[in-house]
């Protein structure tokens, strides 16, 4: 992996930062800009709230600049979905698009090897499907996403997507397997289980920063226990990222 700047985990100028909104609204445009054209056929839209931004850049293309009249947009959420139809966008799907020019999507945190936590929305199950129909995936985050080491950032853990009923046994034997905790992700004030858009449940697996992981064993371990259906670690999924910085660049990870 390289990146443009050196100074990976450098939270940028502190004493000149932009909002984080305004970090997340110059990556995502800036991907856009650089990953969707006229050649683009199918794109898949990510969930959280960086990906907004692109779908607003890439309406906007849409409708002011009259181009891009023909992407098939592909939504990796409900949410996604929402956005797709809130902004007039052609909505797909794998049935009939289950080959994706560029799937752009967010992250919760990118090491330094571009190993993403995703699904801190809990959409990672449809993001991971979404992406690996993708001939590429492209990230997009603000600075506070970007590690040289996961767990630097993202102190809730790496969400894994469960069977209802095996949410406790799967519990007990990531935390036999690799330390930790593992806890099941509660709606607000705790009125039950949150439930993914595919019926699931999710545990955050809050795991020890320190010890040193090697992250593809890690995923290919968690996957093989039964009842997990997907895991929040994208390994060798993501193709570049942009990182909206605190000082009004944007930083490209590959
Ligand atoms: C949802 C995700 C999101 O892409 C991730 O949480 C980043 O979200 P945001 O753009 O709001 O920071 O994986 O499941």
């Amino acid at each position: 992996s390289s990146t443009t700047n050196k100074n990976m985990g450098d939270k940028g100028d502190k004493t000149n930062k932009i909002a984080l909104d305004e970090a997340k609204k110059l990556a995502a445009r800036t991907a856009v800009d650089e990953w969707i054209t006229e050649d683009t056929k199918i794109v898949g839209i990510g969930s959280g709230s960086t990906i907004v931004f692109a779908v607003q850049r890439i309406a906007e293309r849409v409708w002011k600049e009259g181009a891009l009249c023909d992407l098939i947009c592909v939504p990796t959420s409900f949410q996604a979905r929402q956005l797709i139809l809130d902004y007039n966008l052609n909505l797909g799907d794998l049935d009939r698009n289950p080959i994706i020019d560029i799937a752009i999507d967010g992250a919760d945190e990118v090491d330094s090897r571009m190993v993403l936590i995703k699904g801190g929305g809990g959409c990672l199950l449809q993001e991971k499907i979404v992406a690996s129909c993708a001939k590429h995936l492209i990230v997009i985050a603000d600075y506070t996403k970007r590690s040289l080491r996961l767990g630097e950032q993202w102190c809730k853990g790496i969400p894994i997507e469960v069977t209802p009923i095996a949410h406790v046994p799967i519990k007990l034997k990531i935390e036999a397997l690799f330390g930790g905790e593992a806890t099941l992700r509660m709606a607000l004030a705790k009125a039950g289980p949150i439930i993914t858009d595919s019926g699931n449940f999710l545990l955050d697996w809050r795991f020890v920063a320190k010890r040193e992981f090697d992250w593809d064993e890690v995923n290919r371990a968690l996957m093989m226990i039964p009842g997990v259906v997907e895991t929040g670690l994208f390994v060798d999924n993501a193709h570049k990222c942009y990182f909206g910085m605190a000082d009004g660049t944007v930083k490209v990870q590959n």
